[in-house]
């Protein structure tokens, strides 16, 4: 992959690798290594917008840049499964923070076998816990998806997944942790209706996106969900009211 951005310092003159993961609307993601050569990270770079004015531009960089930083810490002190970050400069606009060794959930979905639908369940289960989690630390995503999370795999199954990688097909198995990842629109709320908006935005991108697994969503995500914290019944009752505007909402066009 090329980028037309130019890499911010230190990493414009650094002579570590960097290979260029994903270039989204907002941030370049790339793989490099960080204090150790052995010791794989995620730099996550938010490059400058030249058409903003710089002095809003540079606040805007420093304001999502330590909003995700102090989510991500919140989360890591309080257990939920996230990457740590390692490093971080809001004047340059990136972070670095460890790398997830594993697929996203999305890539993993569209390898799997039919026939693994004992696996399936049991992944949508570990989402729906690993979402309870999040909000029971008064965390919302606010951008859930399943290329938002991650199955971290054991050492064995990346070396077979990095083999998959080559041949383009990632590997299929749904075992393993789910690390929640991408916290660039994350609040730290504590409303119901706040969560139940976040349950609602992950079942309609998953609807959309694996339509095969839609059916298993609510009675193994949304279930493992509600008995993952005091408040997760409520915050379903809530989303029943939340699918109903939406419905309205797509009615009137
Ligand atoms: N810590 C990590 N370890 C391994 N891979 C990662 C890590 N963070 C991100 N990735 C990979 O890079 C992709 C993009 O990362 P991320 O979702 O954070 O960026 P983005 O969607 O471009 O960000 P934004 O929504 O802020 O524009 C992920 O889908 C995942 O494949
Ligand atoms: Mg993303």
């Amino acid at each position: 992959m090329t980028t037309r951005h130019p890499l911010p310092a230190p990493f414009s003159t650094s002579t570590t690798p960097l290979t260029l993961i994903t270039q989204g609307a907002e941030a370049l993601l790339y793989k490099t290594t960080f204090l150790t050569p052995t010791t794989p990270a995620a730099l996550k770079i938010r490059p400058s917008k030249p058409w903003r004015h710089p002095t809003l531009d540079k606040r805007l960089t420093r304001q999502r840049i330590l909003a995700e930083a102090r989510v991500l810490a919140k989360c890591k002190k309080e257990g939920v499964s996230v990457p740590a970050v390692l490093a971080l400069d809001w004047e340059n606009g990136w972070t670095v923070c460890e790398w997830v060794e594993g697929v996203t959930v999305k890539e993993a979905l569209r390898g799997r076998d039919v026939a693994q639908e004992g696996e399936l369940r049991k992944l949508l289960e570990a989402i729906g816990q690993a979402v309870g989690r999040l909000h029971a630390c008064g965390v919302v995503h606010g951008d859930l998806t399943s290329s938002n999370m991650m199955i971290r795999r054991a050492p064995s199954q990346s070396q077979s997944q990095k083999e998959d990688k080559g041949t383009g097909s990632p590997s299929s198995s749904l075992e393993g942790e789910i690390v929640l990842i991408d916290f660039g629109l994350a609040t730290q709320a504590t409303q119901e209706e706040d969560r139940a908006v976040d349950l609602y935005v992950l079942e309609r991108a998953f609807g959309s996106t694996h339509p095969r697994e839609e059916g298993l969503f609510e009675e193994c995500m949304l279930g493992a969900y509600g008995g993952s914290y005091k408040a997760a019944r409520g915050t379903l009752r809530r989303l029943e009211d939340v699918r109903m505007r939406g419905r309205k909402k797509s009615m009137l066009g």
